[in-house]
């Protein structure tokens, strides 16, 4: 099958296109490079499964012309930062938002099904935890905002277009590749000073996190699974930990000893949201998808991943 995976170029889309391409699919995959790097799919276009188009998502022709022969998209291009969006919600919008109604139009014309990757912070500070995917959304940032007018843009694409897609609401996403988030600004700290870590916030935000491959695993499960009439599905591991808790679990891992844990206090950043637990259990009952990578072996690999890319932390064990 020939699949396009916009955002292909990013942290979950290179590990997606990995995945669809060893299950023998011919991939292209659409990005402008923004924040994802041709250095993660170099290895993929050399085999020649998998093409690669830059392009900006909100250029229709563009997209248009990438998506001619594939069956399947997968919507992943996306301004992906909420701090981002508090300062520009204009591109916010434009990219997140126009982004995905151009990949709907596109769809409508191909008859393609289409995958959107929607996020957490649509339910902003959600009433009902563990949460479903019923809750009222409330989005307490921008972000939230355009992800949760594109999950009502794929729903009505599909009820009176009858174009196939799934929203799948992914949680807090970490693994290798991983570029922007706690771990990596802790393990950048780490690198600095090994006596202090200080955590953004109080320390105290609770929030599920999902294992890379876990989420791949639900995006390869869901355009067969799903009914694909703009259903909702919350992508998260079912367990929350605080952000003290990951930090203490790190050092555990990496086996240093002596680092006082200080936490600055107040907000880590504007729009975040600071405790998120989904009701996972639809996924597990409609997709047959439930994670299996537990947070210690999650973070393990991927502190092994930041130690070959970034270094290792003096005084730290070495993990490889
Ligand atoms: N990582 C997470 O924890 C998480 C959680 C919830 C939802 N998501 C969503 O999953 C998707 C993938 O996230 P990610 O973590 O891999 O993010 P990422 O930023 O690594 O990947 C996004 C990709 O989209 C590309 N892109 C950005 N603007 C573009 C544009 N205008 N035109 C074409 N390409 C553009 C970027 O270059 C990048 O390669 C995004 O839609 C994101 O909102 C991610």
């Amino acid at each position: 099958m020939q699949i396009l995976v916009t955002g292909g170029a990013g942290f979950i889309g290179t590990k997606l296109a990995e995945e669809l391409v060893k299950r023998g699919n011919l991939v292209k995959i659409f990005d402008d490079l923004s924040s994802g790097r041709i250095s993660n799919i170099s290895h993929l276009i050399k085999t020649g499964a998998v093409e690669f188009i830059k392009g900006d998502i909100r250029d229709f022709s563009a997209i248009k012309e990438a998506g001619s022969g594939c069956d399947l998209i997968y919507h992943l291009a996306a301004q992906s930062l909420v701090p981002f969006s508090m300062e520009r919600p204009d591109l916010d919008m434009e990219i997140n938002i126009k982004g995905t109604l151009n990949v709907l139009m596109v769809a409508k014309e191909l008859m393609s099904k289409v995958v959107f990757t929607s996020s957490s912070t649509v339910y902003g500070n959600a009433v009902r935890i563990p949460t479903p995917e019923d809750e009222v959304l409330i989005p307490y940032s921008f972000y939230g905002l355009s992800k949760m007018a594109a999950e009502h843009y794929c729903r009505i694409y599909s009820e009176h277009f009858n174009v196939p897609t799934v929203v799948l609401r992914l949680f807090n996403v970490y693994g290798p590749r991983n570029n922007k988030g706690l771990m990596i600004d802790l393990y950048r700290k780490l690198l600095r000073d090994q006596k202090r870590l200080e955590l953004l916030g109080t320390g105290n935000q609770l929030k599920d996190y999902l294992y890379i491959d876990d989420a791949v695993e639900a995006l390869m499960i869901a355009p067969d699974k799903a009914i694909c009439k703009g259903e909702t599905y919350n992508i998260g591991s079912g367990e929350s930990f605080t952000v003290f808790q990951i930090a203490e679990l790190m050092l555990e891992i990496l086996g240093l000893k002596d680092v006082e844990i200080v936490a600055r206090g107040g907000k880590a950043w504007l729009g975040d949201v600071e405790l998120t637990r989904p009701d996972v259990s639809k996924a597990e009952r409609e997709l047959g998808w439930k994670a299996k990578v537990d947070i210690k072996e999650g973070l393990t690999k991927t502190l092994m991943w930041f130690e070959e890319k970034f270094g290792r932390i003096p005084g730290a064990k070495t993990l490889h």
